[in-house]
């Protein structure tokens, strides 16, 4: 495990202590509207109430539709240049690269990361399917549009389902895809998992990791880019003004309107637990960033036993 490199300048430190505060006001706008537009349009007075989740995730589909989306995105050039790439998302390409055999693309979101798997070498890659597991079904026509925009039509497949186990076995088989091993049981099925921006979003991270390492075959790895909890006062380098930030945004309703998100998930222990039971996984290859700011990441790969 390596710890950051380059110290943050002063404008870096400013910008990763108020980034939520950023994203909250844009979420809770979409918020706004579609309460506004269920109760006045749809004359669902009770809906926001009654329904808070459906609403929830229809605003959240909307914002992050906005935000991941650029407004001026050209269909014609879909890698974007790397070099250009800052922050969280200059820690995606490489890892993507590392993508191989079948893959499980978990919260896809609107498929701001496609063009990473696409632009492995010809002829198609070491990738041999990609399926993105994406439960919010608002962002699956982004997700179809990116996919074909990143010639993987026939490659990457939208599975409407979450991280959910059942749910996402049941998912994969109407999609013909043999989840069942020869004694009947869930199998391993997966090469390459990938987890970006995802694991502070699900229910239960414990659980959810614990089945992702089940479906995860001999051999085969997983790829984390994950903002966490700030580690202060455990860890050096960390920032107790960071941690302070991020429980303030979280008493501001972080979570309920960003997508159900947590910025205080400790998801680093959960991974490296949820190989345990078979002696620790084969290889752990993670590097923790940004431990000065409200959103830290930890980004690299964990490679399960053969
Ligand atoms: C912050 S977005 C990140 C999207 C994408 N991975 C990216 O980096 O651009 C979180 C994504 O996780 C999805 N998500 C939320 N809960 C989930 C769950 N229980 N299982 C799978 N995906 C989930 C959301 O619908 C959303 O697309």
């Amino acid at each position: 495990m390596t710890e950051p490199d380059a110290p943050p300048t002063f404008q870096d430190r400013i910008l990763g202590l108020i980034q939520p505060g950023i994203l909250l006001p844009w979420a809770l706008k979409h918020y706004a509207i579609v309460v506004y537009e269920t109760i006045f349009y749809r004359r669902q007075p009770l809906a926001p109430l009654l329904r808070s989740k459906e609403i929830r995730d229809e605003a959240f589909s909307r914002f992050w539709v906005e935000f991941s989306v650029p407004p001026n995105e050209d269909d014609t050039q879909a890698v974007p240049d790397i070099s250009t790439l800052t922050g969280s998302a200059a820690l995606i390409p490489p890892l993507l690269a590392k993508a191989r055999g079948v893959v499980l693309d978990m919260g896809p979101g609107t498929g701001s990361q496609m063009p990473y798997f696409a632009a492995q070498p010809s002829p198609n890659n070491n990738i041999s399917a990609i399926y993105g597991a994406e439960p919010c079904v608002g962002l699956h026509a982004e997700l179809r549009r990116r996919a074909t925009i990143n010639g993987l039509d026939g490659k990457y497949h939208i599975v409407p389902a979450s991280a959910e186990k059942a749910e996402l076995l049941s998912a994969l088989q109407k999609q013909g895809v043999q989840t069942d091993n020869a004694g009947g049981e869930p199998g391993q099925i997966f090469d390459t998992i990938v987890c970006i921006r995802v694991l502070c979003s699900v229910p239960n991270p414990e659980r959810t990791i614990a089945d992702l390492y089940s479906l995860l075959r001999s051999g085969g790895q997983i790829i984390v880019v994950e903002h966490v909890v700030n580690p202060f006062p455990w860890q050096k380098g960390a920032s107790a003004i960071a941690r302070v930030s991020q429980l303030l945004f979280t008493l501001l309703g972080w979570s309920y309107f960003v997508g159900d998100c947590r910025l205080d998930r400790d998801t680093m222990s959960y991974l490296c637990k949820a190989a345990d039971q078979d002696g620790g996984w084969g290889k752990v290859e993670l590097e923790q960033r940004f431990l000065w700011s409200a959103m830290p990441y930890i980004a690299g790969t964990l490679t399960k036993r053969l």
